[in-house]
């Protein structure tokens, strides 16, 4: 048996243990057990399999296999490719494609929603203010049943009118149906608001960069996010007055999304100890030719040790589920690579944390340009 010096790196082993081991030591199944033999397989079977270094971690390697002859005895070369690091971004390519799928759904069904949802809302403004017009026809119409009882005409119809009168409960409804049209108008409006912010939120990504109103992204984004942020902080939002940015603006609201999710986790991690609701604070600020945007909590604060670690793609301290680490990465990139802006941070251990995106209003470039 003869390696080289690959192997040797890769799978931790030096070359003298090698020699001492036969092929199949390496293979692990999925369930993590040491495979049969490798010489075994046929080459095709043996593409995509794991296998285990001498520190028992598990790679995913590609073995093509060559069996030949040498010296009439049959001989094997197997060409071991380390794809372990390729898995993983197909999984994550994997992922945020799924993701940018749903992105997509999600704007098409805040599309849908909105047409039936203006519909409902114009017909009840319309019933509302028909009501109101029909509630004042009414009471006149009701004024006329005294004078028409004490002058004694037709008692039978008047009592007929009394009794429909009370079976319909007419004081209530006068009372009540205004109340329920503008808690229904309320409810309706609410939900065109969050389906507004969603379309806005999801906006169709352009190649070309263009104006947009970041208030009013962030604004959006404070809405989709809302079921996210409520429970745990009240939203201190502070807008000052912007130039429209040039920008992508999808990706913005990514990165707005990211950071308010980040800073709804801080907080919560608070929440949970102390009990007392935390505060999210959005502030946005024009100097010059540069917008500045801060999202400010009250959490825990990032540790010295991992301050220099949290822009790595994947660096997370949460579990599973929660956290998958590429938030930051992924607001890194847009906000610097794709923008020409700068993502900052402060923070206090204790007292919680500020990011600060400042953006360029021209896009890269406007500042040489100018
Ligand atoms: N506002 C914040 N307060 C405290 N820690 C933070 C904050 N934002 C980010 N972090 C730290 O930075 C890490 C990386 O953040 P991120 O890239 O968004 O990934 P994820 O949120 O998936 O962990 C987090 O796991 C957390 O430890
Ligand atoms: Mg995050």
């Amino acid at each position: 048996l003869e390696v080289n010096e690959v192997a040797v790196k890769v799978f931790g082993y030096s070359r003298d243990e090698f020699l001492h081991m036969r092929t199949t030591d390496l293979g692990v199944t999925e369930s993590g057990e040491t495979t049969g033999e490798l010489h075994h397989l046929s080459p095709l079977t043996q593409k995509e399999r794991k296998q285990r270094t001498r520190k028992g971690k598990t790679i995913d390697v590609d073995i093509d296999l060559h069996t030949f002859e040498y010296d009439g005895r049959p001989a094997a070369l197997a060409i071991v490719q380390d794809v372990t690091e390729r898995r993983k971004l197909e999984l994550d390519l994997r992922h945020a494609q799924k993701l940018e799928a749903v992105g997509g759904l999600a704007a098409g069904i805040a599309h849908e929603i909105n047409t039936p949802i203006q519909f409902v809302g114009d017909n009840l403004r319309f019933l509302q203010d028909a009501f109101a017009s029909l509630g004042k026809l009414l009471v006149e119409y009701r004024g006329l049943v005294a004078p028409i009882a004490s002058a004694g005409i037709n008692p039978a119809l008047l009592a007929e009118i009394d009794r429909a009168e009370a079976e319909a409960d007419i004081e209530y409804l006068l009372e009540e149906m205004p109340k329920a049209m503008s808690q229904s108008l309320d409810g309706v409006e609410r939900v065109a608001t969050i389906v507004r912010a969603m379309k806005e939120f999801a906006h169709p990504e352009q190649k070309e960069k263009v104006a947009a109103n970041l208030n009013q992204a962030l604004a959006s984004t404070l809405v989709v996010a809302r079921n996210e942020l409520k429970y745990v902080a009240d939203i201190e939002a502070d807008y000052g007055d912007l130039p429209a940015v040039e920008c992508h603006l999808g990706d913005l609201n990514q990165v707005f999304l990211n950071l308010l999710i980040n800073a709804a986790h801080a907080v919560k991690d608070v929440v949970d100890v102390t009990g007392t609701r935390g505060t999210i604070g959005v502030q946005t600020r024009a100097i010059e030719n540069v917008v500045n945007i801060s999202i400010s909590d009250t959490g825990g604060g990032i540790p010295e040790s991992i301050r220099n670690k949290i822009f790595e793609p994947f660096f997370t301290t949460k579990p599973v589920g929660r956290g998958t680490g590429q938030g930051l990465a992924i607001a890194r990139s847009i906000v610097v690579d794709k923008h020409g802006g700068t993502l900052t941070f402060e923070s206090s251990m204790g007292h919680g944390t500020t990011f600060l995106i400042s953006l360029p209003i021209h896009g890269p470039g406007c500042v040489s340009r100018l």
